[in-house]
């Protein structure tokens, strides 16, 4: 059985579809030697169009669905679900969870020098102006924009990701940020970095942009190091280390998976989380 330390169980990290891979993909490079749970919503997504009472009851039973499989953390890898979902979950469950916003609003209030900071993302995120509200509070003289890019999470689960289309649609949506001389842009949505080249083309080089995935990795392991949850030991890359489950469509997750982490992931397995 080997060991049965705590740090040793897997961390357990979720989003509506494969966007939450960039953030898998960041805690693999900074933790390599952690277990990982994914869960992608795939039957459900998008999110972003979604009332918060869904976006809380589907964060929900995710939540329950990893605590299943013994996590010992939660990354809500979502941008919607951390702005609707995630103080919640944190009231309804025992587990440490750490979310995608706060840390991309540090970031990008550290980053920015003239004070104009862009925030894309879903719908809901956008709605929600958390962005706006955390990044105030660190600092106060700042000028946020958000733009919701609601065609985005399709051209992404769609795997258009350098394509025409999205080109075209992202100038339209940039349009606006461009003309108010931003020099950040918060990528606010964990499908987004797929993007980035395409994103930053439109944005030029002056334009700083933030993945808060590095940044929220960077949280996680100081949370686990402070905690005494980092794994001890080191089951190295593997079959073992990581596991995938999906709602719908396992097939099309692991193909998509596949370009996103250079790891070669052989399985992803399909589970109603409608009975969780
Ligand atoms: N990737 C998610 C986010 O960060 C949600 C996208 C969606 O399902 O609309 O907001």
């Amino acid at each position: 059985m080997g060991n049965v330390s705590p740090g040793n169980a897997p961390i357990g990290v979720f989003d509506s579809g494969v966007g939450g891979l960039t953030v898998f993909r960041e805690i693999m490079r900074q933790m390599p030697n952690e277990r990982i749970v994914y869960f992608g919503d795939t039957a459900r997504v998008p999110y972003g169009s979604k009332s918060r009472d869904t976006i809380v009851r589907y964060s929900r039973q995710i939540v329950r669905f990893l605590l299943t499989r013994q996590v010992k953390t939660i990354v809500v890898a979502c941008n919607t679900a951390s702005a609707y979902a995630l103080d919640d979950l944190e009231k309804e469950f025992d587990v440490p969870m750490i979310g995608v916003v706060k840390p991309g609003a540090k970031v990008a209030a550290k980053a920015s020098r003239n004070g104009r900071i862009g925030v894309i993302g879903t719908e809901a995120t956008i709605g929600s102006s958390i962005y706006s509200q955390y990044i105030e509070a660190l600092k106060s003289d700042a000028a946020i924009s958000g733009k919701a890019c609601p065609l985005f999470v399709p051209l992404v689960e769609e795997g258009l990701w350098e394509d025409p289309v999205t080109e075209e649609i992202a100038r339209r949506y940039l349009a606006e940020l461009i003309d108010i001389d931003i020099d950040t842009l918060i990528l606010g949505c964990t499908h987004y970095p797929l993007i980035r080249s395409t994103i930053g083309k439109i944005m030029g080089p002056d334009v700083t942009m933030v993945n808060p995935a590095y940044e929220t990795a960077q949280e996680l392991k100081q949370m686990l190091a402070e905690t005494g949850l980092l794994n001890s030991e080191q089951p190295g890359l593997g079959r073992d280390s990581y596991q995938f489950y999906v709602s719908d469509k396992a097939d099309k997750f692991i193909h998509f998976a596949n370009s996103i982490i250079k790891y070669g992931i052989l399985s992803a397995k399909q589970i109603n989380i409608e009975e969780y």
